[in-house]
């Protein structure tokens, strides 16, 4: 029995798919009425059952039911949240678990210091020191299908603006990762020995400057538009002057620093390890644009 702490996320949902495709026998979690009916959506979207269990992280003894006669588990909560790692470790080794597969981010490589990143690295080291049997994956950006909050948000605002917005010289690298191939890894590490006990990290084929990037959706998206390079230290005090009028604002100034910062990462170990063979950015946001059905004559 497999059980999902996170099934009702944009990747939770795309993990199990693929394991009742599988035929693994699955429990998720739900810790409340919308996350249950989430999960019933679910099953009806895959024509398959699977176990459902109320509980929550905020709380050991929440878990403790829900975690019986489970033997493997996969872990795809924020790591921000050390307590609710905490309590599901405590939870996980009273039960007795043999295998966790805990998912992090490649935050925790930022050259420089931030709040999440330190609390993400907090939760790897009590998951290292848990004696769980466990491995961690840390997925870069992760996109593709219309849950996808980075890449979704974006083509819909370039459909309905006909322009773009960007903050620097559009000359950092990104590589993100596309939604199935995080899954297929989530699997394949699942029972594979050489994975027992290890951290890898998860993304896309190749690393692009941004500049490439809005290129490529330009051409996957046949459609022109507009782009607004705007320089980073001015953005990010009108941030701050916009957050302080309007006390709300889908950045912060930190978020706009750190698009200075190239995110190119290694992957070779997880190829060596249980082949990992991510696709390209190219080819992942063609399949998100066709997914979504942008591109579509109505
Ligand atoms: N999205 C990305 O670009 C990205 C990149 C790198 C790594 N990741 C990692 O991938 C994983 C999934 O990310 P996501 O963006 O797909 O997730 P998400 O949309 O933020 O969903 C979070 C999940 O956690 C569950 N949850 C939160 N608090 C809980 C509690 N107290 N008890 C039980 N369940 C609780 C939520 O359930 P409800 O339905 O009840 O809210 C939901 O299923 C996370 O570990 C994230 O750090 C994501």
């Amino acid at each position: 029995m497999i059980y999902v702490a996170g099934g009702t996320s944009f990747l939770g949902k795309r993990v199990v798919g693929k394991l009742l495709n599988n035929k693994k026998e699955l429990r998720c979690l739900f810790r409340s009425e919308a996350a249950k009916y989430k999960l019933l959506d679910l099953q009806k979207k895959n024509r398959k059952k699977f176990d459902l269990v109320g509980g929550n992280l905020l709380s050991t003894d929440s878990l403790i039911y829900s975690l019986k006669d489970v033997d493997t588990a996969i872990y795809m909560v924020r790591l921000e949240y050390v307590e609710f790692v905490k309590n599901f470790i405590n939870a996980a080794v009273k039960c007795g678990l043999k295998r966790v597969v805990f998912i992090s981010s490649t935050t925790t490589l930022l050259p420089t210091e931030n709040k999440i990143k330190k609390l993400k690295l907090q939760s790897e080291e009590l998951i290292k020191k848990s004696g769980l049997n466990f491995t961690i994956l840390r997925p870069s950006m992760i996109y593709g299908g219309c849950e996808d909050d980075n890449f979704y948000k974006m083509l819909n605002f370039i459909k309905n603006k006909g322009f773009f917005v960007i903050f620097g010289s559009g000359k950092n690298l990104i590589q993100p990762v596309y939604v199935d191939d995080v899954a297929n890894a989530i699997l394949d590490v699942l029972e594979n020995p050489s994975t027992f006990g290890k951290t890898y990290e998860i993304c896309g084929k190749n690393a692009i400057e941004y500049n490439e990037m809005l290129k490529i959706v330009r051409n996957k998206l046949k459609r022109n538009f507009k782009i607004i390079k705007l320089p980073i230290g001015a953005s990010k005090l009108a941030v701050e002057v916009y957050k302080k009028i309007v006390r709300k604002s889908d950045f912060n100034s930190d978020q706009i620093e750190r698009m200075k910062i190239d995110k190119a990462y290694s992957y070779t170990e997880a190829q060596k390890d249980f082949n990992f063979n991510p696709i390209s950015f190219e080819e992942g946001i063609e399949r998100e644009i066709n997914e979504i059905g942008f591109n579509k004559k109505k």
